[in-house]
């Protein structure tokens, strides 16, 4: 039974306004974003795909403020994003847990770091396990996991301190097909219940459709936007589905994007 105490705080607005972001290697200049402008609606669940080096990860990381801007703004709920931002979680390609912690103390790291107090947000990390399958898995350690278990663990101690905005840098990029699409699955439904907004990076087409309110297809770099699709499809979205013609008209036009862009991808 899912309950909604993991869902206090719903998702916040993102505006992206011509951001344009140039590395400075010894090399030389890399220009990795060109005047890339999207405003994220509250709760909206947006991918964002293209090709390999077009700049995905380093949008993440302006939005999070690991990294700043060369020109440009990106606000989050209506704040300049200006340094680190400490109200998101963010899931990597690699879960990266703490081998000597159990499951549940690694979902519980931010309430460590942030001194947050322990038995509410305990509370909310069983019963966010629980809503990605792994109730009964609080007191394994992360050797005795499975890839994808290791992923869900990732995603519930990104979401323990119930930020509302949820960024993802292809998060089930190391996971085997079968585990990918029933964690993807698992995450859909937890967006639903939980309201956040999502930026969610991924090299699957399908699984962007699948999950999306939106799909942002980036050029090669430097990297801007080509076109943003609105997935007009209800919830939630089923995987037997992903077969059925109104779904692959989307998968089939990103597909269509890409080879005229002349590159390959899935
Ligand atoms: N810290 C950095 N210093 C210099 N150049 C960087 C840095 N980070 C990324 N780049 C360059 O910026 C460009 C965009 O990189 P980024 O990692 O954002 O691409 P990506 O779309 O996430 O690629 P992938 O799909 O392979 O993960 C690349 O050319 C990369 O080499
Ligand atoms: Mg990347």
């Amino acid at each position: 039974m899912l309950t909604t105490a993991a869902a206090t705080t719903s998702g916040v607005p993102i505006q992206i306004q011509e951001v344009e972001k140039v590395y400075l290697t010894k090399d030389g200049p890399v220009h990795a974003l060109a005047g890339v402008s999207l405003d994220i609606a509250p709760g909206e669940f947006i991918s964002i795909v293209g090709p390999s080096g077009c700049g995905k990860s380093t949008l993440m990381m302006l939005v999070a403020g690991l990294v700043p801007v060369t020109s440009g703004q990106i606000r989050i709920a209506n704040q300049p994003v200006t340094r680190p931002q400490t109200e998101l979680g963010i899931v990597f390609q690699d879960a990266v847990l703490l081998d000597w912690r159990t499951v549940l103390d690694n979902v519980l790291l931010q309430q460590e770091i942030r001194r947050l107090p322990r038995a509410p947000l305990e509370q909310r990390a069983r019963e966010l396990l629980a809503m990605v399958g792994l109730a009964g898995f609080e007191q394994k350690h992360p050797y005795e996991l499975s890839g994808g278990m290791r992923q869900r663990t990732a995603i519930c101690r990104a979401l323990v301190h119930d930020p509302p905005l949820l960024l993802m840098d292809e998060p089930f990029g190391a996971l085997d097909a079968l585990t990918r699409e029933q964690i993807a699955h698992d995450l859909q439904r937890l967006w639903l219940q939980t309201g956040k907004t999502v930026l969610f990076i991924t090299h699957s087409i399908v699984e962007s459709v699948l999950l999306s309110d939106r799909v942002v297809v980036m050029t090669p770099r430097p990297g801007r936007i080509e076109e943003v699709l609105t997935i007009d499809l209800p919830r939630p979205r089923r995987l037997d589905e992903t077969e059925r013609s109104d779904f692959t008209r989307y998968t089939t036009h990103i597909r269509r994007i890409f080879r005229a862009q002349g590159v390959l991808s899935e």
